[in-house]
């Protein structure tokens, strides 16, 4: 079945804690397990406040929270970031990933951005065949990470 996905919100700060650090195994999330043990929940709490800058939205499995992704508007106001997309490995290939940033698509969409960008690892071919299958083109380097590349999905302007 695949995972419902929404919002996250501040009540999901216990949950989110514990998919963080089961993510931060994972170098590319940019953070480590005993850090992200470390971080309050109070303080992940106040990130999953939903507003017009940015959301964290996850995928659940009944009352468990399976996978996560982030979208956070740039300060042009025209363009955002998709970036921590994160499956339990548990879950994978069951549609969760696509559902996400399906979702995340939607969301980000109705804002009227023209572009979401996001970087991924050169050699995560599962990640980047994903992000094709929605449309995100190779666009440039990694931001800065010599192992990434950038993608950029463009969106229908209105007219
Ligand atoms: C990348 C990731 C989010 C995919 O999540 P998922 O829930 O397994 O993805 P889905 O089931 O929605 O997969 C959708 C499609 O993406 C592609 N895909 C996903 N994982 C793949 C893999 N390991 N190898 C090849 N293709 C893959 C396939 O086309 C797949 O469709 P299919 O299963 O019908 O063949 C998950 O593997 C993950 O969390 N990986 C570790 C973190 C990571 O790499 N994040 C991306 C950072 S940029």
């Amino acid at each position: 079945m695949i995972p419902e996905v929404r919002y996250l919100c501040p009540s999901d700060a216990d949950e989110y804690k514990r998919i963080r650090i089961e993510a931060a195994r994972d170098p590319w999330f940019g953070t480590s397990v005993s850090l992200e043990s470390k971080t309050p929940t109070s303080l992940l709490a106040r990130a999953l406040v939903a507003s017009a800058e940015g959301f964290i939205a996850g995928a659940f499995d009944g009352d468990e929270l399976v996978g996560i992704v982030g979208f956070g508007l740039g300060p042009s106001g025209r363009s955002g970031t998709l970036f921590g997309l994160y499956v339990s490995a548990s879950h994978r290939r069951r549609g969760g990933g696509l559902a996400l940033v399906r979702f995340l698509l939607e969301a980000a969409g109705a804002s009227g951005i023209q572009a979401i960008e996001l970087a991924v690892k050169r050699d995560n071919e599962g990640a980047i065949s994903l992000y094709e299958r929605l449309g995100f083109r190779v666009s440039s380097g990694g931001a800065g990470h010599d192992d990434a590349v950038g993608m950029t999905l463009r969106l229908p302007t209105s007219p």
